[in-house]
């Protein structure tokens, strides 16, 4: 997959040279290609913002910048790259999306400042490539580096070969696919006694249906703590007797998550 990233502060995405990504970099399974959006400017100060006309605080990004990047980032390839624009405004940044983007061969990823990108750039963009204004969550940061951070390393981690263990991306949290979306239960190594706490007995029985059911148990009961909201979303008839009879049971407890489940 080939991935750039247009920013005004490109020293931002250090962290795409460790770990897992970094490896996928050097191992050319992944094509990540930084570019300074003030490489496209003309004057002196290298100016990337204006004032918003119609007034108000702030200032918005210029669209030339944006439009020279963009047509230099985009060129000379027979590919078109789909565009993703993070902004507090987009549509909601999920697993589910973070699978489909996976299966692009190319994304360009706009990181706006300020109180944003001159509208008229994703409105050109458009008429050449697919472009998504996507959402990390329903805050607001400085900027759209971080949010590119975490788009970033949310899709690469589900390209074949990028995780050292093909199985976890499946089991995870949100995974699509698992039929009810639940969050996942607590996980423990070694050693089996630490500072007095046990490990659950179960996980040592070598019971692997027992442990199946207790994971599920222990999945039921964080999901209906911490994301009610994901349960609500779950039809009926995605529940066993053993899933609803743990349901009734926490619902019956008091709303504090224990240190330990
Ligand atoms: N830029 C600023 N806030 C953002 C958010 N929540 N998601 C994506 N990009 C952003």
């Amino acid at each position: 997959m080939r991935i750039d990233i247009i920013t005004i502060f490109p020293d931002y995405f250090a962290p795409l040279e460790l770990s897992l990504i970094g490896r996928a970099r050097a191992s050319g399974l992944l094509d990540i290609r930084l570019h300074d959006l003030r490489s496209w400017t003309h004057d002196r100060h290298n100016t990337v913002d204006d004032t918003p006309y119609g007034g108000g605080p702030g200032m918005v990004m210029k669209p030339e910048p944006w439009g020279e990047a963009l047509d230099t980032v985009t060129a000379g390839a027979d590919a078109v790259p789909r565009l993703v624009l993070p902004t507090p405004s987009g549509v909601p940044f999920t697993q589910q999306r973070a699978d489909r983007l996976a299966g692009e061969p190319w994304l360009v990823f706009a990181c706006g400042r300020y109180e944003g990108i001159d509208s008229r750039v994703a409105a050109d963009a458009a008429q050449r490539m697919p472009v998504e204004e996507l959402s990390i969550g329903d805050y607001v940061l400085a900027g759209g580096e971080s949010a590119t951070l975490v788009m970033v390393e949310t899709i690469t981690r589900l390209l074949p070969g990028v995780l050292g263990n093909a199985e976890s991306a499946v089991q995870d949290s949100f995974a699509s696919g698992s039929m009810a979306r639940l969050v996942e239960g607590p996980v423990y190594t070694k050693p089996p006694v630490w500072r007095g706490l046990e490990v659950p007995p179960v996980l040592l029985s070598g019971n692997h249906g027992a442990v199946d059911r207790w994971r599920r148990d222990q999945a039921l009961r964080r999901t209906a703590r911490n994301r009610p909201d994901l349960l609500r979303d779950t039809p009926d008839g995605e529940f066993d007797r053993r899933d609803r009879e743990v349901l009734t049971e926490v619902r019956g407890q008091s709303g504090t998550e224990p240190v330990a489940d």
